[in-house]
């Protein structure tokens, strides 16, 4: 295989293929070594794919308080850090219909530049962002509701992960 320059300005990507549940949480947990406050990352995919369960592992590797569940009913849910680090906010887009400018109104009790925000994002309204973030697609085979296999793609968008290593997520 050729190995293709990376071309300044283009975005950082990364392609994983994740077997399991177990596998996908431990990719949140890696996730969570590069992510610092302030930091935003939008996970996409259908329902089912696996977003929530990312967070989760995500969660973990923050070492933040409570359980990550599906924030339905909510917007959003705040999970204090249990050490010194960053507090992670759960946020899920579906009940977001005023885009991301709606959660400075929400009254969360935290502040967002001090915090890492997750965001399960619905497919499809993640071309309406332009904002600098990390973005993970979660895609799954179709038909096959048993199969446990997912092609998780990792983009870095923005200066903030022009220079970041995203190979530490594979290995
Ligand atoms: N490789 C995998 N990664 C993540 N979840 C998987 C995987 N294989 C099967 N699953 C199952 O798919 C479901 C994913 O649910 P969830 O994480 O809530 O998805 P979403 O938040 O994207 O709607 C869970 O029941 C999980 O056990
Ligand atoms: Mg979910």
């Amino acid at each position: 295989m050729e190995a293709v320059p990376h071309n300044p300005g283009d975005p950082m990507t990364v392609e994983l293929t994740i077997t399991s549940p177990e596998q996908m949480r431990e990719l949140g947990r890696r996730l969570a070594k590069l992510l610092r406050a302030g930091d935003l990352v939008m996970l996409s995919g259908e329902l089912g794919a696996g977003k929530t369960t990312l967070t989760r592992g995500l969660g973990k590797g923050l070492g933040v308080r409570g359980a990550v569940t599906s924030p339905t009913f909510v917007i959003a849910r705040v999970h204090p850090s249990l050490g010194d680090g960053p507090p992670l906010v759960h946020v899920d887009a579906y009940r977001l219909s005023g885009g991301l400018d709606e959660m400075e109104d929400l009254d969360l009790d935290v502040s967002l530049p001090d915090s890492v925000i997750v965001v399960e994002w619905g497919e499809g309204k993640v071309e309406e962002l332009t904002e600098e973030r990390l973005q993970l697609v979660i895609h799954r085979a179709v038909g096959d509701t048993t199969d446990e296999v997912r092609q998780v793609t990792v983009t870095g968008l923005g200066d903030r992960w022009a220079a970041a290593d995203l190979s530490v997520l594979s290995a």
